[in-house]
């Protein structure tokens, strides 16, 4: 125990919560103690000279004295190294079948001895003793992985001798570990992605270096980035408790993907391998012209699992685009979920949420939805309602989906274990909950009290787990919120989660804890997603989940969690979106206002402000925190926060069609303004803004006080949207930010569709810049439904001083054009 876990102790002990997770928290550690290898001797490896290669489509095996490397490029140009037999699947982050090789190359002897696969995208070099580098076509290095080192157990099979060792692991699955065959190496690890589940896995760790200025982004969502400074992040979906600041790491939603840039060009680097570990991260120094430059660095440690990797490397987009294609496609939340939300935890009954739903009527603010929190719960059991407290929830949704909001309900993944109760009942008669070495039930305490949790790696209790949703959708529930899926079971000291020895399924492969953590919360939004499809089958479900891992964004999205209160809070909440959206998971949004305490007025209106250009625009606060509402702030931030509401509801046709662009190519709806102009260093370190799709910049105010902000501008014009007024980048600019609204600048020749006076699309057309053609896209979306919605590209240009704009295949634009900004020496007139 150390000082941290027993203040957290003493703080708990008194309570009856407090005594339970005790005691929880003692179970855990004994669990651990008889279920998990004890780490006994271990025995370092590299992989060795090489002795030769099988040459396959897309690239090949490589061998080494104690190792082996396969190496395969796919058709799209991703690369995967996988080391000691390591194949590409199974894996939770790929969506499908593992792409197809690109059917052009193979290895080919390199010339100092080491071999390499020269595809059109990139050229991987492996050397004689197993750095791989990756490189550009023009032979540029984008990433130099040295050889890797192994530590496994030395005594060989046996060695670990823990009892229970190998639990209920399928045949060959436990015990031993990797190990290499033979002296000559042609490596053999006979256990699948857990690297031997049950038993005592072995540790790994690369090293790479890349380009001296080098940038680091992505790792999931974390407080304090999106550059990801020099330190070490942790890679263990963590609930920090109470709530968190930036430099709090790790938070929810973990995963080993990294995005690099680069003056050289752009790469992500992938390790797919759910198990605990670490990055390490060093940018580099350039040697300020003595030509002695520092590479960066980056060091990925793992706990255990496969050590095997995807590299994809072009612009960020086509990066992206890569991602996407790998671990699957975001899905398109219906249009109402891209209005603006109202959530608290500790609505009182249903007269208090019909209040508040009036009070926004009554101020005609636009609410889309209001969530419920585990308040509505009998006795926070999931799956249930508080008839004393909301008498009729069906009839309550029904009436405020009469005035067009929906109801959104928590759904956290921990069973109230109590005999008699539904959902328990049913899943122990269908033994879905997670089982220690021994094989009884895990027990862990969350908000119901003590609690089983459902096995989410089994597709058997997925299946089961999606039926259930059919009772919230009674309820008149049109979305679900996600949350404590980390898992977190409470605990007075140690890790707030499960016994690492917990047995898990592991789609049959059986395995435990260790390699489930991560990927639990990323099975359970898979099992809510299929249910709800399966229920409602014309409808998209709506989902969005504190903790995740690659591919989350398949079914679903994410927010920030428990962002503390404070203009630290604010800018964690923006860093945390724009590394899930690098990271793949492109909707997501902070808690407005900040999970706990009482914002100031002017706080609350800037995250307000900011949140309005994010993708989920959510209010949301503790039980114990003060109020969200927009008029709980005096009348001049509720003046201000209706023009914010209004503002969003105008753009809607923009965010509906972000939605599907990030769905037809991974694009994040917010952008680091790097983006489209990578080899701006300057942009690299900018984390103060952000764009929004192609045509808008948005930059929030982050600091107390200010009324101004200088705002760092990518190449070309930008107009300021407040004032029309061109502004050439690159460069900086000093912007006016009264407290009536946030600086937000349209890209010159920006087509962006918004929503008129009566409700029907315009097109917002900011002026292109004299030869120069400018244009966007506008994605006519019913709202719901999967029926594949039209799309329509506009081009944009200027003609003798007249901006006209032409929609490809049709002689009219179709849509209403209102032309927008000056530029100095152009007095447009519209067409
Ligand atoms: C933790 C979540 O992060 C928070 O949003 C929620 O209000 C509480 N759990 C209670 O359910």
């Amino acid at each position: 125990m150390d000082a941290r876990d027993l203040v957290r102790s003493v703080k708990v002990v008194g309570t009856a919560r407090g005594l339970r997770s005790l005691r929880s928290a003692w179970r855990r550690r004994r669990s651990d103690a008889v279920g998990l290898p004890r780490r006994g001797p271990e025995r370092a490896r590299v992989p060795g000279p090489v002795r030769g290669a099988d040459p396959q489509p897309g690239g090949g095996v490589v061998r080494f004295a104690r190792s082996s490397l396969r190496v395969r490029v796919s058709a799209g140009g991703a690369v995967f190294c996988g080391w000691d037999g390591a194949e590409p699947e199974p894996s939770y982050a790929l969506e499908g079948p593992c792409p197809d090789a690109d059917e052009r190359v193979r290895l080919e002897p390199d010339t100092d001895g080491g071999w390499r696969v020269v595809s059109e995208r990139v050229t991987v070099a492996v050397s004689r003793t197993g750095a791989v580098e990756v490189r550009t076509p023009g032979g540029v290095v984008l990433r130099r992985d040295l050889p890797p080192r192994w530590w496994e157990p030395a005594g060989g099979p046996g060695a670990e001798g823990a009892p229970g060792n190998g639990g209920d692991g399928a045949p060959g699955n436990g015990g031993d570990g990797p190990r290499v065959n033979g002296a000559d190496g042609a490596q053999v690890n006979g256990a699948g992605p857990g690297g031997g589940a049950g038993g005592q896995a072995a540790r790994w760790e690369q090293r790479s270096q890349v380009a001296a200025d080098a940038r680091f982004f992505g790792l999931g969502g974390r407080a304090s980035g999106p550059r990801l400074r020099d330190g070490t992040y942790r890679l263990w979906n963590t609930d920090p408790g109470g709530s968190f600041e930036p430099g709090d790491d790790p938070l929810y939603l973990t995963m080993p993907v990294q995005l690099v840039v680069a003056d050289a060009g752009t790469h992500l680097v992938f390790h797919d391998n759910s198990w605990d570990g670490t990055v390490t991260l060093r940018e580099g120094e350039e040697g300020a012209g003595s030509g002695h430059d520092r590479p960066g660095a980056c060091r990925t440690r793992m706990e255990g699992g496969p050590l095997r990797y995807w590299v994809i490397v072009g612009p960020p987009a086509r990066v992206l685009q890569g991602w996407a294609a790998l671990t699957g496609a975001p899905a398109v939340p219906p249009s109402w979920a891209l209005g603006y939300h109202h959530a608290r935890w500790g609505f009182g009954d249903q007269e208090e949420v019909r209040r508040v739903v009036a009070g926004y009527r009554e101020r005609d603010l636009p609410l889309s939805a209001l969530h419920l929190d585990i308040d509505h719960l009998a006795g926070h059991r999931v799956f249930t309602v508080d008839t004393a407290r909301f008498p009729d929830l069906p009839g309550l949704a029904a009436e405020l989906r009469r005035g067009g909001t929906r109801l959104v309900s928590i759904v956290d993944p921990a069973v109230k274990a109590e005999p008699g109760g539904a959902v328990y009942d049913s899943g122990s008669a269908q033994d879905v909950f997670v089982r220690d070495s021994r094989g009884r039930e895990v027990r862990g305490v969350v908000w119901p009290g003590e609690a089983v949790f459902p096995d989410f790696t089994d597709p058997r209790v997925r299946k089961w787990w999606g039926g259930l949703y059919a009772e919230r959708l009674e309820q008149g529930f049109a979305g679900v919120w996600h949350d404590m899926n980390e898992p977190v079971s409470f605990a007075a000291f140690g890790e707030p989660t499960l016994p690492r020895s917990a047995r898990h399924a592991l789609e049959g492969r059986g395995g435990d804890h260790r390699e489930a953590h991560n990927v639990y919360g990323l099975a359970m939004a898979r099992a809510g997603y299929e249910g709800l499809l399966e229920l409602r089958p014309e409808e998209r479900p709506f989902l969005f989940s504190r903790s995740g891992w690659a591919g989350l964004q398949r079914y679903g999205g994410s927010w920030s969690g428990d962002v503390a209160t404070g203009w630290a809070g604010l800018r964690a909440s923006l860093s945390l979106v724009l590394g899930l959206g690098l990271s793949g998971v492109p909707y997501s949004g902070p808690d407005v206002g900040g999970f706990t305490g009482s914002p100031s007025p002017e706080l609350y209106l800037r995250w307000f402000q900011l949140a309005s250009y994010l993708p989920l625009f959510r209010t949301h606060s503790a039980i114990w925190a003060g109020r969200r509402e927009p008029w709980e702030f005096g009348e001049q931030v509720l003046t201000h926060a209706a023009a914010a509401l209004r503002e969003r509801r105008r753009l809607l046709p923009y965010f509906v069609t972000l939605a599907h662009e990030a769905r037809r190519t991974g694009a994040p709806y917010a952008r680091p303004v790097w983006w489209r102009w990578p080899k701006d260093r300057a942009l690299r370190d900018c984390e103060d803004a952000f764009l929004l799709g192609d045509a808008l910049l948005v930059a929030p105010v982050l600091e107390e006080g200010a009324v101004r902000r200088s705002v760092r501008l990518p190449r070309g014009r930008w107009y300021d949207t407040a004032t029309g007024r061109a502004y050439e980048g690159p460069g900086r600019v000093v912007l006016d930010a009264p407290l009536s609204r946030v600086p937000v600048l349209a890209r010159a020749g920006a087509v962006v569709p918004v929503a008129g006076a009566d409700g029907g699309v315009e097109l917002e057309v900011w002026t292109p810049v004299r030869g120069r053609e400018g244009g966007g896209t506008l994605v006519l979306d019913p709202g719901d439904g999967w029926d594949a919605p039209e799309t329509v590209r506009f081009a944009t240009r200027l003609r003798g001083g007249e901006v006209v704009v032409e929609r490809e295949g049709a002689a009219e634009p179709g849509y209403p054009v209102r032309v927008h900004g000056r530029a100095p020496e152009e007095r447009p007139r519209q067409r």
